[in-house]
């Protein structure tokens, strides 16, 4: 979604703010601008449907500044055009905002109704009139009385030429994260646009707002109250944020699976007592044996991820677990119960969805725990506690080794709590090398790629196919449909395998081919005689599994079988990915979709 980078120093903004731009391209736009502030005073403006490289391309050798602010939009209210991209500006004042201003047309009414003329379609373009029109001394008092006067979610940052040198930022609800260089200071929506400048960065909470100069900082929320930040450091290395000699970021992150996993895995996994370690858990036995639900939230992939978590805790803990869309609990008035474990789930830690959803059951007492991936994002700082993947940054919008190491992570949480449960140390070592081992098995799966590659462009020619798994297939299922939907946009539905007679088999044809989970597993037999139907209605069947061979099969080796749903998608990202480059898409960022969704 939309992406914002600001800068002032010494150095010339503009190419600090169309590279960081850039590294925001992941997150999904339609079109970008800058506005920075003149040696002389004067504000220079451009922006542009399209791409950022296409923006870059067209500034002037002149246009230069030492303080600034670029932007990425993706449009939500007005159409992408070049009126509606931002920054908005108001006379000496220049705005770029992600989120969405939900009195817009009341505010837009009132200032017409004063003689402004607006010139965009935008929510945004209130903001930089209302700031403008302040009587207070300080950048800082202007904006934080333009900010009392929206409802809605921000995060923004504003440039004046009244006030040289000086950046405000604010957040509500879209984040802002300041970084710290020598005698410069950036931010930003997201760390990626900084990691090439600064690891030192302080990530503002929501209802704060920051004025910046060159020599530091200051915090204070909306009524003034000055608050303390603590930097802190970066860890991810910037080479994370290229895709290092591969074609396309999805490839590169399916291949970084092995690694991913042996992070998510490193100085958890406890030899002696055969249990798992998850220090930010901050639950005691006591207190994880007092638990008598888990319920589990999440958008896209990071459902069905929490949907494989539900099981492997059911099957191992024996404690009642499910999972549920983050988009629909929120808004259905959940009954919030204290013995149940709230679990929320999320690669950016931003989907607006899953955070308001954190934000309800805080609000009505519950506990929370966050499986969140990127560091110090809005969700893992919502919550109780937590477990991060440690995927590193995960740039495709399709993800990947986010959802496998979401899987893993739900696989030691549950093992920890199955061992304070009723799980045997024997079934507690078993899983545990079950878990020890997923690494290499990746990579003997890896090494299948041509072949899953030459199936992939043959597949690409149909128009629908099905995806069918029972139990621990399910959620295999689900997220293969989903993956093949994200990139290759050949529609995928798919369905419990136990379901099909009562309804999709009416489907099945020629046209239809039907990709089929089948483990090992004591359901093997059940999922055979489901093959047997499809195929005695000519339909074509692929099998991911352990047992079945032939030209449609691909074979995935063999692990625990409560790990099954952690091996068994990644012949299917594969099959996704090279679906879609036959078919010749823009595989990291495809159509109609975001990175994180922000909004609601
Ligand atoms: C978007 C993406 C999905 C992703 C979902 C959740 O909808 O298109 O691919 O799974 O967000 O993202 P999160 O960052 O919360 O895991």
């Amino acid at each position: 979604m939309c992406g914002i980078v600001a800068y002032t120093g010494p150095g010339d903004a503009v190419p600090i703010l169309t590279e960081g731009l850039a590294r925001l391209e992941y997150r999904g736009y339609d079109s970008a601008g800058l506005a920075v502030v003149g040696r002389s005073g004067d504000l220079r403006v451009r922006k542009a449907e399209g791409r950022v490289a296409a923006l870059a391309a067209s500034l002037p050798a002149r246009f230069k500044g030492g303080t600034g602010i670029g932007h990425t939009r993706w449009a939500t209210h007005g159409e992408p055009s070049d009126d509606n991209a931002h920054p908005h500006v108001a006379g000496s004042v220049a705005v770029v905002h992600n989120g969405i201003i939900e009195n817009a047309d009341e505010l837009r009414a009132k200032l017409e109704a004063d003689g402004v003329v607006l010139t965009s379609d935008t929510d945004t373009e209130v903001l930089p009139h209302l700031i403008a029109r302040s009587d207070a001394a300080e950048l800082e008092d202007a904006v934080r009385e333009a900010l009392s006067q929206i409802v809605g979610t921000y995060g923004i940052a504003v440039v004046d030429t009244r006030h040289p040198g000086v950046l405000v930022v604010a957040r509500n609800g879209s984040p802002v994260v300041l970084g710290i260089g020598e005698k410069e200071m950036y931010a930003a929506s997201d760390v990626a646009a900084l990691v090439r400048y600064t690891r030192q960065v302080v990530h503002l909470d929501d209802g704060e707002l920051a004025t910046i100069r060159p020599d530091g900082f200051r915090t204070s929320t909306l009524d003034a109250r000055t608050t303390r930040k603590e930097p802190s450091v970066i860890e991810t290395e910037d080479a994370a944020y290229d895709a290092e000699g591969y074609t396309h970021f999805m490839r590169k992150e399916i291949h970084e699976q092995p690694a991913a996993v042996e992070r998510a895995l490193r100085g958890r996994l406890d030899g002696r007592f055969h249990t798992a370690h998850l220090g930010g858990l901050d639950l005691d036995p006591r207190e994880a044996r007092a638990i008598r639900r888990v319920k589990i939230l999440g958008c896209g992939s990071a459902y069905y991820a929490g949907q494989v978590g539900a099981q492997l805790i059911e099957e191992l803990a024996r404690i009642p677990a499910d999972a549920e869309p983050a988009s629909e609990f929120r808004y259905r008035n959940p009954v919030v119960e204290a013995d149940t474990l709230y679990i929320a789930v999320s690669q950016s830690g931003e989907t607006y969805d899953t955070l308001a959803a954190v934000q309800e059951l805080r609000r009505k007492g519950g506990r929370v725990l966050g499986v969140v991936n990127a560091v110090g994002s809005a969700i893992a700082r919502e919550c109780d506690g937590g477990v991060y993947l440690h995927a590193g940054p995960e740039i495709a919008v399709a993800s990947t080794k986010a959802y496998t190491s979401t899987a893993v992570v739900f696989a030691l949480l549950a093992l920890h709590l199955g061992r304070i449960h009723d799980l045997s140390p024997a079934d507690g070592r078993r899983i545990a090398e079950g878990l020890r081992a997923l690494p290499g098995q990746i990579e003997e799966i890896l090494r299948q790629e041509d072949r899953i590659a030459a199936l992939a462009a043959d597949l690409a020619k149909y128009r629908s196919m099905l995806f069918v798994g029972r139990v621990r297939g399910w959620p295999v299922a689900r997220e293969g449909a989903q993956k093949l939907k994200e990139v290759s946009y050949i529609h995928a539905e798919a369905y419990p395998a136990s379901e099909l007679k009562h309804g999709p088999l009416a489907l099945i044809s020629p046209d239809l081919p039907a990709v089929a989970i089948v483990p090992d597993d004591e359901l093997l037999d059940k999922n055979r005689s489901t093959l047997g139907e499809i195929r005695a209605r000519h339909g074509r069947v692929i099998t991911i599994g352990h047992t079945e061979a032939g030209e449609d099969a691909v074979v995935v080796p063999k692990n625990e079988p409560e790990l099954d749903a952690i091996l068994l998608p990644i012949p299917l990202q594969l099959l996704a990915y090279h679906a879609a480059v036959a078919l010749g898409h823009d595989v990291d960022k495809p159509r109609n979709l975001a990175k994180s969704v922000t909004v609601d």
